[in-house]
């Protein structure tokens, strides 16, 4: 699969760690970044590029990784047409693409794991939509949320 990747240097060691992953189970990977431990980087810098390739659908899936994912889950669904979702488990690796059609997994550096997060990304990458009618409903109301202008009441 088509893959891009994304961390600041909260997620650093763990982004380069699926990275390699990856690649040697024939993933074709591009890494948004960032290309070197720098600890006053920013997460937006490497996320949004990302997110964006995502919604253009030049990139099929993303991961997005910062030092708990918090940030990264944050920048990434400000992007219209991304679904990006914070995850630690394995169902919900699976079940977010399935259900709810997720397209960049958000991971955790400094919470998840190296062996928890390839599982995780393994099963986001796994999973495919289910385009069941329930699920396309929930969908369409979610999206239609970005064509609205925000109400404040
Ligand atoms: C950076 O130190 C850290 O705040 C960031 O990686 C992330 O955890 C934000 O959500």
């Amino acid at each position: 699969m088509h893959v891009g990747i994304a961390t600041d240097h909260g997620g650093f060691g763990l982004k380069e760690d699926l990275v390699a992953q990856l690649r040697a189970t024939g993933h074709d990977v591009v890494d948004f970044g960032a290309d070197e431990l720098s600890p006053d980087d920013d997460y937006p810098d490497f996320v949004v590029p990302l997110a964006q390739a995502v919604a253009a659908g030049t990139i099929e899936r993303g991961v997005a990784v910062c030092g708990s994912g918090v940030g990264a889950s944050i920048c990434a669904n400000k992007v219209p047409g991304i679904r990006a979702a914070l995850i630690h488990d394995h169902f919900s690796a699976g079940q977010g693409v399935e259900d709810d059609h997720m397209n960049i997994i958000c991971i955790g550096g400094r919470t998840v794991g190296p062996s928890v997060a390839w599982d995780l990304v393994q099963t986001f990458l796994a999973a495919e939509f289910s385009h069941a009618p329930r699920h396309l409903r929930r969908l369409s109301k979610v999206a239609a949320l970005e064509l609205q202008p925000t109400r404040t009441q």
